[in-house]
């Protein structure tokens, strides 16, 4: 993907082409997030949250470059070193400098990739961008609804799930209150899983960065109104019935480092992830 020019555009605020069922009185977790990257598939509306958030954490376009550089690092692993060669990304977000099957395919060209979002945008810049694409498709699913991504047809049609896969939560599950069971959705991925699979989770945490809670609060206040961070201890639940791979649990920029890992990152804090295997 990378380029914004593709697919659905909303050229201004005034004349925009978001499909039918698309609130845009509201901002969206995924068109902020687009603004925190530096897209410009994002609202006014979206920026005005984005600007609640960096009220309290102005580095917080750091953290989500962070995030991508997670995932490229954790790519680097699963593709390159595991032999992973199905990828199911959940909660994929708008396209992106460095997306998930681009990454993949610099490693081996071979890999399929289902992405997977419940925001009928970023499925309409999805099927634009990967019209021609055989082996990456984009489903609309929720998962708080798990099942809805495994027995999607479409997900069916590209994923052998009787084969190991690697399923990326990135940035999503503190975007699910406790009342959605996150930990029964992750339940229900881990039961699935095949072993050899992967489960790679990243998240926002309260527990060590003194702002944790005000962002979360900016998250609910924005308009958003889904934020819960949660506890190192809370969180190390998602990866229960598998073996966590190293370096384990731990700050995103801790998790195998390289050269482009971001070492000045004021609140690398606030920031985990880790990915687990199913043995
Ligand atoms: C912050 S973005 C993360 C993008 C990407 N995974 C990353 O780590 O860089 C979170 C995405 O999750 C999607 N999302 C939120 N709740 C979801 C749900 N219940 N089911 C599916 N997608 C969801 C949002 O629409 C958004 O695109």
């Amino acid at each position: 993907m990378g380029d914004h020019e593709q697919g659905m555009s909303y050229g201004d605020d005034e004349n925009t082409h978001a499909p039918a069922d698309v609130d845009l009185s509201r901002p969206s977790i995924a068109r902020v997030y687009d603004f925190l990257l530096g897209g410009k598939e994002n609202l006014e509306i979206d920026r005005r949250a984005a600007n609640r958030f960096l009220n309290v954490v102005p580095e917080a376009a750091q953290i989500a470059r962070d995030n991508r550089e997670f995932l490229r690092r954790a790519l680097r692993f699963l593709v390159g070193e595991a032999g992973i060669r199905q990828v199911i990304d959940v909660g994929s977000g708008l396209p992106t400098a460095g997306n998930v099957h681009e990454l993949a395919h610099e490693i081996a060209p071979d890999v399929r990739v289902v992405y997977v979002d419940n925001d009928p945008v970023v499925l309409a810049h999805g099927r634009a961008l990967l019209d021609r694409d055989q082996i990456t498709t984009i489903i609309r699913a929720d998962l708080r609804k798990p099942e809805t991504i495994f027995e999607h047809e479409d997900s069916t049609k590209l994923i052998d799930f009787s084969q190991p896969y690697a399923m990326l939560l990135g940035g999503i599950l503190h975007h699910l209150f406790d009342k959605e069971d996150p930990y029964g959705a992750t339940a229900h991925i881990v039961e699935r899983l095949v072993p050899g699979s992967y489960l790679l989770v990243s998240n926002f945490l309260d527990d060590d960065e003194p702002r944790a809670k005000a962002a979360e609060r900016a998250f609910m206040d924005s308009g958003l109104r889904r934020g819960r961070f949660r506890t190192w201890a809370e969180q190390r639940r998602f990866f229960e019935g598998l073996e966590l791979v190293e370096p384990g649990f731990v700050y995103v920029n801790d998790w195998r480092p390289d050269e482009r890992t971001s070492t000045e990152d004021a609140v690398r804090t606030l920031h985990a992830g880790g990915i687990g295997r199913k043995v």
